[in-house]
This record gives structure tokens, sequence and C-alpha cells, in this order.
């Protein structure tokens, strides 16, 4: 059985790949700032460290006898990125080099490092994996230059690499008391709380939505499987789209609300359709996806339900404040 090693553990697939994990007979131990988590996300049997992935000393002693390291650990916060560039490339690109460095020391077997679509920028869509990056805002820029140090340094140290591209991956223990992302969960705590989702745009914007446990089964074969080796995959499926408007329906549905959606203006930089192609999961790892849009929405709104709906908190700090940044941030409408 293998020592595996997981950055943000606590956060939303980081926790769910921890389960896998453990319930395969594997140890995790995993580190996370719970900035972007909850520590209740984290398994029990996790051997776990509230530290920073930015922490190279730190980084070096928890990574020591490790075989595989899954990098998870990121602000993953895209539209905000616009607004908030040096705090997300600190914990999207800083962080990355940080863990890097310290599990090439320790000389470990496989790096799986989680990217983004936003790799992919105003290229043409379906988005396949060959595609040159075009990346159009600081977040997607990050990625894609942890991505180029995860191939350079893991190739000239002898490291294997894969690198994995998930996409609007939904489902329960995603941070929900968040105004900057998670539209999914977001919208059912608005509903929950009886107040309106907030929708930017016309809400005409297109994106498919994953089931993480759909995810957690090709990342876990990325860990072992020979095929990932050297291998750029998109994560996520390419067959049910929806507009935000559609979404926002099938949640009041769910839950017998009564939707009249606030719209506010276009965020800058929001990509209008962005769907990426599963051809080569599907051909590398047998991808299938099992869960469909509503049933992975049900067991949202059941997980928040339990735990809960919450005020928003603006946890993070807005960088630059002028007339584009949305007034639902600037003037915390959430
Ligand atoms: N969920 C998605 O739809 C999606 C889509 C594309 C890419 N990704 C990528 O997948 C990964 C996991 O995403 P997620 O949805 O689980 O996000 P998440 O925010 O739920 O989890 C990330 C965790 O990392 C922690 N973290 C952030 N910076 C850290 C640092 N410097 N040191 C230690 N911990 C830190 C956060 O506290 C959080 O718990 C991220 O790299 C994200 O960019 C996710």
């Amino acid at each position: 059985m293998a020592k595996i090693f997981i950055s943000g553990v606590a956060g939303f697939l980081g926790s769910h790949l921890a389960d896998r994990m453990i319930e395969n007979g594997h140890s995790v131990i995993g580190n996370d700032t719970l900035e972007g988590g909850y520590k209740d996300n984290v398994n029990p049997k996790v051997d776990f460290h509230k530290v920073d992935c930015n922490d190279f000393e730190a980084m070096l002693k928890l990574t020591k006898g490790v075989d595989i390291v899954y990098h998870t650990a990121a602000f993953a916060y895209e539209g905000l990125s616009v607004f908030s560039p040096n705090i997300v490339s600190k914990n999207v690109y800083q962080n990355t080099v940080s863990l890097l460095s310290a599990a090439i020391q320790n000389r470990v077997k496989r790096f799986v490092y989680c990217s983004s679509m936003a790799r992919y920028g105003k290229n043409r869509v379906p988005f396949t994996e060959d595609l040159e990056p075009r990346p159009q805002d600081p977040y997607g820029i990050a990625k894609v230059a942890g991505e180029m140090q995860v191939k350079l340094l893991c190739d000239i140290h002898g490291v294997e690499w894969v690198i994995a591209v998930p996409h609007n991956i939904i489902g329960p223990r995603q941070k929900y008391d968040d105004p900057f992302r998670n539209v999914a969960s977001i919208m059912i705590n608005m509903m929950l709380q009886g107040r309106q989702p907030i929708i930017y745009g016309d809400g005409e914007q297109k994106r498919c939505f994953s089931f993480v446990q759909d995810c957690v089964d090709v990342l876990e074969k990325m860990a072992f499987d020979e095929k990932a080796k050297s291998q750029i995959v998109n994560i996520g499926p390419d067959e049910e789209f929806v507009t935000i408007n559609e979404l926002a329906k099938t949640i009041a549905g769910l839950l017998k609300f009564e939707l009249k959606p606030e719209y506010y203006p276009d965020r800058p930089q929001e990509v209008k359709l962005a769907t990426c192609s599963a051809d080569k999961a599907r051909k590398l790892f047998g991808y299938t996806t099992k869960y469909t849009l509503k049933q992975g929405l049900q067991e949202m709104i059941d997980h928040i339900k339990k735990r809960g709906a919450k005020k928003f908190t603006y946890h993070i700090p807005l960088e630059i404040i002028n007339e584009k940044t949305p007034k639902t941030w600037s003037e915390k409408k959430f």
C-alpha cells in the first residue's frame, strides 16, 4: 500500500480523494490552511497538518517517505483573480513550486497536479488537451505556470508527473458560504435562506457540471496507472450542458422555491461557453459518469441542509477596487 500526500486535504476535492485512498487501504497525510475548506471535511484517519504549502521547510518534512503527491491546494478563484491577483498567484503558483521542490528533494514517485480548465481560456470548444494553453486571467496563468514547473522539474529530476484538468465539479463539502465561487453551492445556500440567487450577465452562459465521485474515479487512476504518466487529462463530463439560468431553475425545482433571480452585469473575462472534451479520459481510463446533474444537486442540498445554511463571509481581500469590480463583492451583496 502506498503513502499518499494530499495538499488541500480539507478542501472539496482533496477530502473526497482522501476518503477514497483510505477506503483502498493507503495511508494519507495532508495539509490545509483551512481558508477554502472545512476541518470537518477531513477524514479522521488522515494525518492532518494545518500548514501552508508555501512553508517549504514544512513541506520537506511532510513529504518524507511519501510515494504519491496529489497537489489540490489552491485559491481556486478564477473570477476573483482579476481583482486579487497577488494572493491568488501566491496560492496557485508559488505554493506549487514550494511543494514540488520539497517532493522532488524527497524523491517521491509521482506528482499529480490539479490544473484547471482555465488553462484553455479563449480556445475553441470543446477544449481538448492538445490545444495550446491560452489563459486569460491570473488564475489560469498561474495554473499554466504551475504545470510548466511540474513538467520541467519532474523531467529533470526523474519524478513521474500527471496533470489533471478538472472542470466545474460539484458535490457535498464544497465551500458554500463563499461569495467568490462555486455557483451551485452559492445558489443552494441563498435559496435555503429564502433569498433570490444572483446571476451575472444574462445567465445564458453554458457549463457542464461534473459530480465529485465521478472525478475521484479518474484521479485515483492518475496515481497508479502506467498510462497516466506524462499525460494532461481533462476530468469531467461533456454530455449534459446547462445554462446558469437552467441551473437556477433546477435547484429551485428541487427546493420548491419560487424563483426570481437578480441579474448583475457580466464579470470581466468570464467565458460564455466553456466545455471540455472527455474523450481522452474515456480512452485512457474508461471514464464514465454515474451521476446526473439532478442527483448531484440533490446530494448537495441534503448536505447543506444538514450543515445548515450560512451567511456569506468575504474572507479574501479585494486588491483592486474600481468601476470593473463586481458590486456583489465591493458592496457585499451576497
Ligand atoms: N472544483 C472545481 O470545479 C475545480 C475546477 C478546476 C480546477 N480545480 C482545482 O482543483 C483543486 C481542488 O479544488 P477544490 O474545488 O477542491 O477547491 P477547495 O478550495 O475546496 O480546496 C482547496 C483547498 O486548498 C486549501 N489551500 C489553498 N491554498 C493553500 C495553501 N497555500 N496551503 C495549504 N492549503 C491551501 C484551501 O484551504 C482548500 O481547503 C484546486 O487546485 C482547483 O484549482 C477545481
